[in-house]
């Protein structure tokens, strides 16, 4: 973008701020960033995509849909945040809601502490806020499991105020457009990308034109999604291509806010599928810790040097030996690369059947489910995936003729 660098004492800025030069890149002109602001708009009101929370200005939704779509794609999202506001269409609801409720409906996106923040900050804002979202940026940034990004997008979407946000796609926006140099995670440059994604929607505020501030964030959310994607963008759809600067200089690669990723590390676990009378034998997680409070089958960690009989064994007791291979399933957690192999166990004596699978239920301190209660329950997401096996075969045999 065209621009020159201010000297201190040319700038507005208060003293307390960091000043752009001091962050690698140049500032852009108030024209520049105006004309940057009206073409993201122009090319927002053609392009949008469609979805669901922008048919709203419940701020209530618009926070919904922010948290789900944190570390989730949109197509993902579209049909979990259709059937969260179909149960709680409104803050009062979710506030009331049983957790386990919440959670299960949160089953498979992940990162569920996101869940129990939503209920908690509902709970907030019934007794704080007479059940109404705050408008005001700092009541909605004290809201649990509301940063300033969240806070941000729902106080421009829904109250279009002009407050910045700062996601990945943004992130890359911005640091190609604006030739942000250096590492973009560091202190400096990340107030850098803070300050120009809020002069950017300072601009659109004072554009004409209505609802302007969420628009402009979005477009820029969504220009980093659909155009300026990572690996190869497509600069020739873009509405900033003459003044982005990675453009210019045809570095885009090299205005890339990659990361090195930290590597995985593998970790084996094995998981014991026990079925007793039609029922399954499931536990609850500890109520701390990762996927906390959320259900699962009997499993334990396979060390190097154990055997898979020993851990089956340990974690089920002595009664079930046989172990009949159901499923494996790959998955990562934090810095883990797991592997979950999933097995169907019985009992090792078939007479004593139900003697051994009570005593497996003391072992593993867990309770008995049936088909429907297990549907009921919400499971992390690996072990989702062995409830959908189980029920899907009963479905199998039940239109088998
Ligand atoms: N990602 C984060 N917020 C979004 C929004 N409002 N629309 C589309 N993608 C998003």
């Amino acid at each position: 973008m065209p621009g020159k660098k201010l000297s201190r004492e040319k700038s507005r800025e208060p003293e307390n701020r960091p000043r752009p030069a001091a962050m690698g890149f140049v500032l852009p002109s108030p024209s520049a960033l105006r004309s940057g602001a009206r073409r993201l708009l122009k090319w927002y009101a053609r392009n949008a995509r469609d979805l669901p929370w922008r048919r709203t200005r419940d701020p209530y939704a618009i926070w919904v849909s922010e948290v789900m779509l944190q570390q989730t794609q949109v197509k993902t999202v579209i049909p979990y945040w259709e059937r969260w506001m179909r149960a709680f269409p409104e803050v009062n609801g979710l506030a009331r809601a049983k957790l386990e409720r919440v959670l299960k409906l949160w089953e498979g996106l992940g990162y569920y502490r996101r869940a129990r923040n939503l209920r908690a900050a509902a709970q907030k804002i019934v007794q704080e806020h007479e059940g109404k979202v705050p408008a005001l940026f700092n009541e909605v940034l004290a809201l649990p499991g509301v940063g300033r990004y969240t806070a941000g997008a729902i106080c421009s979407i829904a109250f279009n105020q002009p407050t910045p946000v700062l996601d990945g796609n943004v992130r890359r926006v911005l640091t190609r457009c604006f030739g942000l140099r250096g590492d973009e995670r560091r202190a400096v440059a990340h107030q850098g990308l803070w300050f120009l994604a809020e002069a950017l929607v300072r601009q659109a505020a004072a554009a004409p034109g209505r609802r302007n501030c969420g628009n402009l964030n979005q477009a820029l959310m969504e220009l980093g999604a659909l155009i300026c994607v990572p690996g190869n963008p497509r600069c020739d759809a873009c509405p900033l291509s003459l003044q982005c600067v990675a453009r210019q200089g045809n570095r885009m690669e090299k205005f890339s806010p990659v990361g090195s990723r930290p590597t995985l590390l593998a970790r084996r676990f094995a998981a014991f599928v026990l079925e007793n009378e039609g029922r399954y034998l499931v536990r609850q997680r500890p109520v701390t810790g990762v996927n906390a409070g959320l259900w699962e089958f009997p499993n334990g960690e396979v060390k190097p040097d154990a055997s898979r009989d020993c851990l089956v064994r340990e974690v089920m007791g002595p009664g079930v030996l046989s172990l009949q291979p159901m499923m494996v399933l790959q998955h990562a957690i934090t810095r883990y690369r797991i592997t979950l192999e999933v097995f169907k166990v019985h009992p090792s004596r078939a007479p004593d059947a139900h003697r051994l699978a009570d005593a497996a239920r003391r072992a593993t301190n867990g309770c008995w489910r049936s088909r429907q209660g297990l549907k009921r329950l919400p499971f992390t997401a690996a072990h989702g995936k062995i409830v959908a096996r189980l029920l899907s075969a009963d479905d199998r045999l039940r239109s088998a003729p």
